[in-house]
């Protein structure tokens, strides 16, 4: 029987290629760029599924151009923003998603952002770096410990889960908002909040694990960072979309933010200008889940989806 025809977006790891390679008939984009939505349709018309990353956007308009040969987006995200769910399920796509090989990549980037947030990581490396560190004093860099303080989860799935367990080792107190509380082996005495206004009234340090659904775009706006306490930390490791960059802007300026750490943004790749020019700000370049182990899980996630479709079977990860 003739292997479906599978289109791969973006360079994945070597194993995950040569596995796919064995039981596809593989179409790559060997310089990695980042299809235009044109390359992206054109490509999508000649295969029977398509392994694509947060970096290809599926909209209505290109899930309709792309017509009727195309049966499953599997994604190598957690994330499913990119894939406009509604149209899919009507054009009768199947999609899946990648998660919980994740989660442990990602909330080690959590933490990362908020230390370096919190100790100043990003002025103390650029200082060095420049030649420019010149004096010391007890009062030189003096940041924010986050021993002892309240860590806000807003959305308590795997990475949330995952990244309070972190913080705990820190000897945070854990609060969150999720949808649904968790049972109790969830929870692990973690804080419940049934409104994000009342999980942000009490976190020192306030990450971001939400997806980006329509209802959660802008979350983080003037309204709601008026409510963190003075001088708070706000972490992002999920999608740029959930935070209103201006406004955050303002908060970091003025001080009532005291810093944020953040993986991802708006506009992505490239950040924004107005938040990399702020010295209170440690930036990474969406490098939650960038770790050898994680993306060869990603990667080999997605191939099993596509598997147990292709076998008539359930894919594990299916989301439409
Ligand atoms: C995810 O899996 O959603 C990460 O953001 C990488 O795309």
């Amino acid at each position: 029987m003739a292997k479906p025809k599978l289109l791969i977006t973006r360079k994945l790891r070597p194993a995950v290629e040569e596995r796919a390679a064995r039981d596809y008939d593989v179409v790559t984009n060997p310089d990695d760029h980042v299809f235009t939505e044109a390359e992206l349709i054109a490509a999508c018309r000649k295969v029977d599924a398509v392994l694509p990353c947060h970096s290809e956007r599926f909209t209505a308009g290109v899930i309709a151009a792309i017509g009727p040969g195309l049966k499953i987006i599997a994604n190598h995200s957690v994330g499913v923003d990119h894939v406009d769910l509604a149209a899919a399920r009507e054009a009768g796509v199947v999609v899946t998603n990648t998660p919980d090989v994740l989660s442990d990549a990602t909330a080690e980037i959590a933490i990362l952002c908020m230390l370096g947030a919190a100790r100043r990581g990003a002025e103390g490396d650029a200082m060095v770096r420049a030649g420019k560190w010149d004096f010391w004093s007890p009062a030189f860099m003096v940041g924010r410990q986050v021993t002892g303080k309240r860590m806000g989860i807003l959305g308590m799935g795997r990475v949330g889960q995952v990244t309070a367990d972190r913080a705990r080792g820190f000897g945070m107190e854990i609060h969150y908002h999720n949808r649904r509380r968790l049972p109790d082996h969830l929870e692990k005495g973690a804080i419940f909040h049934d409104t994000p206004e009342s999980l942000l009234a009490v976190s020192d340090v306030l990450s971001l694990h939400c997806p980006a659904t329509p209802e959660n775009l802008g979350i983080i706006n003037a309204r709601t960072l008026a409510l963190l306490p003075e001088r708070a930390i706000l972490v992002n490791t999920a999608r740029g979309a959930l935070v209103d960059e201006d406004a955050l802007v303002d908060a970091l300026k003025s001080g009532r933010l005291f810093a944020a750490g953040l993986d991802v943004f708006r506009t992505e790749p490239g950040g924004n200008p107005a938040i990399a020019a702020l010295p209170n700000v440690f930036l990474l370049p969406h490098i939650g889940s960038a770790t050898e182990e994680t993306r060869d899980a990603m990667g080999f996630r997605a191939l099993d989806n596509l598997d147990a479709f292709f076998a008539g079977r359930a894919p594990g990860d299916r989301v439409v």
